[in-house]
């Protein structure tokens, strides 16, 4: 019987064991219920047999339990060498990236930040930069009116005529903000971030102008030197007027901004005598910026919320 306990290999068949043995019909119970009729020798020795055996029931049956919790844990084992499950965080947008890279380098120059309203009235997005009703140069634009005569602001030049108002001069400021167009293709989408960046005071010329602009553009796009090249172009708000282009990738010019000395008429519609202040103004979008920065090659994507793009390109 003894041997028969140790080698029993499962619980089942120990608990089946020890029920044909203590159980209510089990052979040991019926040599108990014998015993009075047994000498003395005889109970003394069913005694110690029937302690024996329960007690090598009890080591047997903790012995299976044993086994069987280490065979539960060897298949439950934690494998901390697979890969974790991937875990989706937010980054931060192309554009909200390219936006505090641009306004934190403004800042540094002693740029102020300031913003204006989306929906413009007629003076400050056109007439106050020089641009009166049915000037030609409103043409430069396809611009969305609204039935009241507001216009969805086209540049964010307005700003500037509205910091003027509200500050005077001197000022150094940029204005930032989404501006409208009716145009649309891979480097034009109706809607566009732009950035206007004005310094008025009495001595600023355009050598001012060139030099924030390069310092701008080599902290912007991290390198020790910008190659540009000034093209004298035509705008209603700024005499003379520039477009800078910059060089990529040792050959390929590209137009990064408009540019130039704003024009007498801004000044006096924002009330400063021009006789007395002068200075730059300039305009670039930063969605265009962003997508040179960052090598992404299609302006709508930027705005398609569409994180498999965003993942492609490292965002
Ligand atoms: N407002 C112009 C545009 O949207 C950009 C621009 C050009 C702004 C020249 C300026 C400037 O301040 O001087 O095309």
């Amino acid at each position: 019987m003894q041997e028969q306990i140790k080698n029993i290999n499962s619980l089942e068949e120990l608990q089946a064991l020890y029920a044909s043995v203590f159980g209510k019909n089990g052979t040991m119970t019926a040599r108990l219920k014998e015993m009075k009729n047994l000498d003395n020798d005889a109970r003394a020795a069913l005694n110690t047999e029937n302690t024996t055996l329960r007690e090598l029931f009890k080591v047997r049956q903790a012995e299976l339990e044993q086994a069987a919790l280490m065979e539960k844990l060897a298949g439950e084992r934690l494998d901390p060498t697979l890969d974790a499950a991937p875990e989706n965080k937010g980054t931060i947008h192309p554009l909200t990236q390219a936006l505090k890279e641009v306004s934190g380098i403004l800042e540094s120059f002693g740029y102020t930040m300031h913003t204006g309203p989306e929906v413009e009235d007629d003076w400050h997005n056109f007439t106050a930069l020089n641009t009166p009703a049915h000037h030609p140069a409103r043409d430069m634009q396809d611009t969305f009116f609204l039935p009241n005569g507001n216009v969805m602001r086209t540049q964010t030049s307005a700003i500037q005529i509205r910091a003027m108002e509200e500050n005077g001069v001197p000022i150094k400021m940029f204005g930032v903000g989404a501006t409208y167009r009716k145009e649309m293709d891979a480097t034009h989408g109706p809607m566009f971030g732009q950035i206007e960046g004005l310094y008025i005071d009495k001595d600023i010329t355009m050598a001012d102008l060139i030099g924030d602009i390069r310092a701008f553009l080599a902290r912007f796009f991290e390198v020790d030197n910008v190659e540009l090249r000034i093209r004298p172009s035509y705008f209603p708000f700024t005499d003379p007027s520039i477009e800078i282009d910059m060089k990529f990738r040792g050959d390929k010019w590209l137009e990064i901004m408009g540019a130039g000395m704003v024009h007498p008429n801004v000044l006096r519609n924002c009330g400063v005598n021009p006789d007395e202040y002068q200075g730059f103004a300039f305009g670039f979008g930063w969605d265009r910026l962003a997508m040179l920065k960052y090598g992404l090659p299609d302006l709508r994507e930027l705005y398609g919320n569409d994180v498999r793009w965003l993942r492609r390109y490292g965002f």
